[in-house]
């Protein structure tokens, strides 16, 4: 099958690379000639583990391919995807479909023989309504259907998500549309994964509702971890008791700094806007935009804590700096909030990440980069682990101590045990965990909390 997708961005060209390895063959259109220049040598614009080789070898093949013009890819193609960002609109926190809408203008003129135009942007309820007028108005005659199909994708693990998807949503009313898209998607039925047919407008809001729901499931337990610190128990032991609830779940109610991304704060935000514009409003969801916005400051007076007050003149090193592990993304990213305030708090920062150590520097300009976990422990007067890289999860504990000025970790992802790092001399503080002195008798917290 030909299938063009228009925009090599995240959603772009994981999905268009793995539809390669599928065996469809696929062209990865975008405007920014930079970008597809280095694709055609082989570069990569993001850090996704394993999209380099899948990439290289398909491209190899000749089963993928990248362009600049969107005229000729569009005429060859049965399917054109369109994959470009909806960020949010500066001003009032609605997703910027000017992209979107830009392309239906565009492919509008091209498309020739049935064409079936997915919609995999992150796009508010009514968008394929409104990419489908676009189209038509344009041209009249085009046998065009227009599909909702949007991504679950997870930075770090998008290929593995895209091979093995929890399910694939298809929103749209016609069958011929429905075939097509069964038949793209045909290699994954082997995996079994589960395919669900919605309406296109239904198809639209379960990317939302599915992102905010687990937004709002971090939002949970990191007030419950909040709750914890007061009444001195353990985030970690709550979580596994209430997540053993099949109704429940485990997942995603680890406690941390807040969530970030190019997902969740967007998403929550658009969604909002959305049930308000509707008067339909999202109360639970707009508390939780709320409470993590604040959240990735606040863990500076964790920091404080530590400290015992004194931040002023201190130096303080910060270790994983993107929203998460295996990226390199910094969007929304709690280290920028919390340096910032740590730094607004008249400390001296210094911070290192595995990957995304460049992308860290534009966001955050006036810090000390360092090339190793070590050498951003030296002479620090405390040490935070902001996102918790497989690299940081067994340090020495020995050395980090002997760098630093001051053996203070605070953990802000629990990968550590406090009773462990206590017991090699360091002061340690995770998140919902009891607080320094009070580990042995939470017993007596509580009783004093009621
Ligand atoms: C998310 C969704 O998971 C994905 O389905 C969607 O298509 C895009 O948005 P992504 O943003 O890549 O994916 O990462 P995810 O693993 O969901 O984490 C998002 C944020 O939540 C990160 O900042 C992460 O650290 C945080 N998080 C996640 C927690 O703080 N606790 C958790 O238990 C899980």
């Amino acid at each position: 099958m030909r299938i063009t997708v228009v925009g090599a961005g995240y959603v772009g060209l994981v999905s268009g690379a793995c539809f390669a390895d599928f065996g469809h063959q696929v062209t990865c259109v975008d405007k920014d000639v930079g970008k597809i220049r280095a694709l055609k040598r082989g570069d990569m614009p993001i850090y996704e583990p394993g999209l380099l080789e899948l990439v290289r070898s398909n491209a190899r093949e000749g089963r993928l391919s990248f362009s600049t013009f969107l005229a000729g890819a569009v005429k060859r193609a049965e399917v054109v995807m369109i994959a470009v960002g909806t960020p949010s609109r500066r001003g009032d926190g609605c997703a910027d479909l000017s992209y979107v809408y830009a392309v239906a203008r565009e492919i509008a003129p091209r498309i020739s023989g049935f064409t079936v135009v997915v919609v995999k942007s992150t796009v508010p309820v009514g968008t394929g309504d409104e990419v489908e007028r676009i189209i038509r108005e344009a041209r009249p005659d085009a046998d065009v259907a227009v599909v909702s199909n949007p991504e679950f994708l997870r930075e770090g693990a998008a290929i593995r998500d895209f091979k093995h998807p929890d399910r694939i949503v298809i929103g749209c009313e016609d069958e011929r549309a429905r075939q097509v898209m069964a038949e793209l998607y045909r290699p994954l039925y082997i995996n079994a994964a589960p395919i669900l047919g919605t309406r296109r407008r239904a198809a639209e809001l379960i990317k939302y509702a599915a992102n905010a729901f687990l937004a709002t499931k971090i939002t949970f337990i990191n007030e419950i971890a909040d709750l914890c610190e007061k009444l001195g128990a353990d985030v970690q032991e709550v979580a596994r008791g209430v997540g053993l609830d099949n109704r429940i779940g485990s997942k995603f109610l680890h406690a941390g700094p807040g969530f970030g991304g190019s997902c969740f704060p967007k998403d929550t935000v658009a969604l909002v806007k959305i049930g308000q514009d509707n008067q339909a409003p999202l109360r639970i969801v707009e508390t939780v935009v709320a409470v993590n916005d604040q959240r990735k400051r606040a863990m500076a007076g964790k920091v404080a804590l530590a400290l015992d007050g004194a931040v002023r003149g201190k130096t303080i090193g910060v270790i994983g700096l993107t929203f998460k592990p295996n990226t390199d993304d910094m969007r929304e990213a709690p280290s920028i909030a919390l340096i910032t305030a740590l730094q607004d708090m008249g400390g001296k920062v210094k911070a290192h990440d595995p990957i995304g150590m460049e992308q860290a520097k534009a966001a955050l300009p006036d810090v000390i980069y360092c090339d190793s976990p070590y050498s951003c422990a030296e002479n620090a007067d405390a040490l935070v682990i902001v996102t918790e890289w497989e690299q940081f999860r067994a340090l020495d504990l020995g050395r980090l101590k002997q760098a630093m000025a001051r053996p203070v970790l605070i953990d802000l992802r629990n990968i550590y045990r406090a009773d462990e790092l206590r017991k090699h001399g360091f002061r340690y503080l995770g998140v919902g965990k009891p607080p320094l002195e009070a580990d042995s008798r939470p017993t007596e917290l509580l009783r004093s909390a009621l």
